[in-house]
């Protein structure tokens, strides 16, 4: 079976959802390695300087509230990546004073102008990720013309991460078009089968964090990955240490000992603290 986003041809429909902290380069490729049809940086400014590197060829989530800088961007890596996305739904104290993300839903003029800059610059797939509000079906409406795909998430700014995202408000989105529908909200190894019955994607979040094989789980690849593959490539890749650690806590998620584990990764100060650590612990 194909899946398309536009001209995109995926293997399958488990995307890892955009996250900033979490989906690092080494995150990314272990997803991809674990069966992930198609992985997301987590959000960045076009007018960030910061490089990036790309090999898993991911889809870059883009954000802001001006089409400044978004085209000569998208430029500089449009041969590095398979999608290009827009951000609606950040909820962050940094997003409402910036007027970003979620906050930006009642600009409808900005949104459109991004989007067809975005459209404009790129042969590959654009996406927005909406986040539930009184304006995100008729923002999807506005925007369909442009974009390949829309993402929602089923919560409001006011619920954050917490709380039940609201199935009904994301099914009436996906009703009002007729562009692919990536639903994102608790998916988990136990309803994101179900949910692609109603959907034509899953953003996989917090239940990827520190857990990669979700998606050898749910795609049925035999490939399987540890903290010591992440660990490997992120000496290769060069990460920085506090990352790592951060990695390391998130991969503890499950594990018997988890408690002792955190305990050491907490009070590990080096590399081969860490390296030492992994070994003790198989
Ligand atoms: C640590 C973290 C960072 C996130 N960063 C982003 C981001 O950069 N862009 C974005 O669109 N959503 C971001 N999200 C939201 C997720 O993509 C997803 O929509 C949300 O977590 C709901 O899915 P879940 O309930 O399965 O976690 C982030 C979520 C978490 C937990």
């Amino acid at each position: 079976m194909e899946y398309k986003i536009g001209n995109l041809k995926l293997k399958n429909r488990f995307l890892l959802a955009p996250m900033l902290e979490p989906n690092d380069i080494v995150f990314r490729l272990l997803c991809k390695k674990t069966g992930c049809g198609l992985t997301y940086t987590g959000m960045f400014s076009p007018l960030s300087k910061q490089k990036l590197i790309l090999d898993d060829k991911p889809a870059i989530q883009l954000f802001g509230n001006s089409e400044k800088g978004i085209e000569s961007f998208i430029k500089k890596y449009d041969s590095e990546v398979r999608l290009w996305d827009f951000n609606l739904g950040c909820p962050s104290k940094l997003s409402r004073k910036l007027g970003h993300g979620a906050f930006m839903h009642k600009d409808f003029e900005t949104i459109v102008k991004i989007v067809k800059t975005m459209k404009r610059s790129t042969k590959k797939p654009v996406t927005i990720k909406l986040r539930k509000s009184p304006q995100a079906i008729e923002l999807a409406k506005l925007c369909e013309p442009y974009v390949d795909a829309i993402g929602i998430h089923a919560r409001t700014i006011e619920q954050g991460y917490s709380g039940e995202p609201d199935y009904d408000f994301a099914l009436k989105l996906k009703k009002f078009v007729k562009v692919p529908v990536i639903y994102s909200g608790d998916v988990n190894e136990k309803n994101a089968k179900k949910i692609l019955k109603d959907f034509d994607f899953v953003f996989v979040g917090r239940d990827a964090i520190g857990n990669p094989n979700i998606f050898s789980e749910l795609t049925g690849t035999k490939s399987k990955v540890s903290f010591r593959d992440y660990l490997k490539l992120a000496k290769k890749y060069k990460l920085f240490f506090r990352q790592i650690k951060f990695q390391g806590m998130n991969f503890t998620k499950g594990m018997d000992n988890a408690k002792g584990v955190r305990r050491e990764l907490i009070n590990a100060k080096t590399l081969e603290d860490v390296e030492e650590l992994v070994k003790t612990n198989k």
